[in-house]
């Protein structure tokens, strides 16, 4: 094996964003590390506001990093040379939330399901029709909507024909960002299931941003915890289910029911302020509302720090018998 074969796919390293805001500047992505290797799906879950959506954009170069790299089969996006990055607008593709406003209501289906292969490659007219008439396939369009604009297509449909688009190029990184929240319920578990297909049968490396723990679980192979745009658990997603260590993990996954039995735990609440992000704490970001916490919590920042062998957490009770200190037993 070559040097380069043991390189990651995607390479995130004290990725950093300020945003200056009238209110000063706000620190919505704290110094995060992470890997992902092709074909590997990393699920970040956080709250609203936690830095989530801010990560999958910098990964897509949507933005520019404060501080930090991204690299790409160990190259920086910063260094890209244009040629470079075109590869790069076809390697790297995203499905936000949104359906509807992410096409252009006066383009048709199939116009826009093509675009990213008239943009990014250059293949035939007939390379682009047949590549366009595999996704359509296995995203299951139907072919009789590639003719239609999206006022004639339903959300899920809709959403089916972003994922197309996303994919048509064959792309080797894909970011999903909440690709089900704005969805009828009804549609979201065709959705969902789709996605485990194309994981499945494409291999497609995939970073999956989610509030809902339960799709976190059905796709993703690792997750990532944020807090106020800082990781502060990251781990296998079995592992992380089964014995979350850091109180926030804790916490969330209290807040989800699982619908096996045996896994219910007792809600845990929380109390206390959020810090600001205009305004973080020198001290662990968790800590004004953490069940568990310390004197030295506050006095600290408490590293993200290797636990067991493929988890890492950023809490100085990592090691402590949390489930009992939060009140988490039923
Ligand atoms: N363009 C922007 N300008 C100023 N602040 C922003 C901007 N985008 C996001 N933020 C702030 O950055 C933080 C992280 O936001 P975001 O990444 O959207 O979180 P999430 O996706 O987890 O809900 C929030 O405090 C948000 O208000
Ligand atoms: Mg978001």
């Amino acid at each position: 094996m070559t040097e380069s074969s043991h390189l990651p796919l995607l390479e995130v390293s004290g990725l950093s964003k300020v945003f200056e805001t009238p209110a000063g500047p706000l620190k919505a992505v704290n110094a995060v590390d992470f890997t992902l290797r092709e074909g590997e799906a990393l699920g970040l879950v956080g709250e609203s506001g936690s830095g989530k959506s801010t990560i999958g954009r910098l990964v897509l170069r949507l933005l520019e990093p404060s501080a930090g790299a991204v690299r790409i089969d160990g190259t920086d996006l910063a260094a890209l040379p244009p040629e470079a990055m075109r590869r790069l607008r076809r390697d790297v593709q995203v499905v936000f939330q949104d359906p509807w406003a992410a096409l252009n209501p006066r383009l048709t289906i199939g116009y826009q399901i093509e675009e990213p292969l008239r943009l990014h490659t250059s293949l035939s007219v007939a390379e682009r029709a047949s590549r366009v008439a595999e996704i359509v396939e296995r995203t299951r369009l139907s072919a009789a909507l590639l003719a239609r604009h999206p006022a004639d297509l339903s959300g899920g449909q809709l959403q089916r024909a972003c994922i197309a688009r996303a994919l048509v190029t064959r792309p080797r990184l894909l970011v999903l960002d909440e690709p089900t929240s704005s969805l009828d319920l009804s549609v979201r578990a065709g959705i969902l299931e789709l996605l485990g297909e194309l994981k499945r049968d494409l291999g497609v490396a995939t970073i999956f941003i989610s509030h809902d723990l339960g799709t976190i679980k059905l796709i993703c192979d690792r997750v990532m915890v944020l807090y106020l745009g800082m990781v502060v658990e990251m781990g296998p997603t079995a592992e992380l289910f089964a014995a979350p260590r850091h109180p926030y993990t804790m916490a969330l996954m209290s807040a989800h029911l699982s619908p096996d039995p045996r896994q219910r735990r007792r809600r845990i609440l929380l109390r206390g302020e959020i810090p600001s992000p205009l305004d973080l704490p020198g001290g662990c970001v968790f800590a004004s509302r953490c069940p568990a916490s310390l004197k030295a919590c506050h006095a600290q920042r408490p590293p993200l720090v290797a636990f067991d062998h493929a988890r890492s957490v950023a809490c100085l009770r990592a090691g402590d018998d949390l489930a009992s200190l939060m009140g988490a037993h039923t």
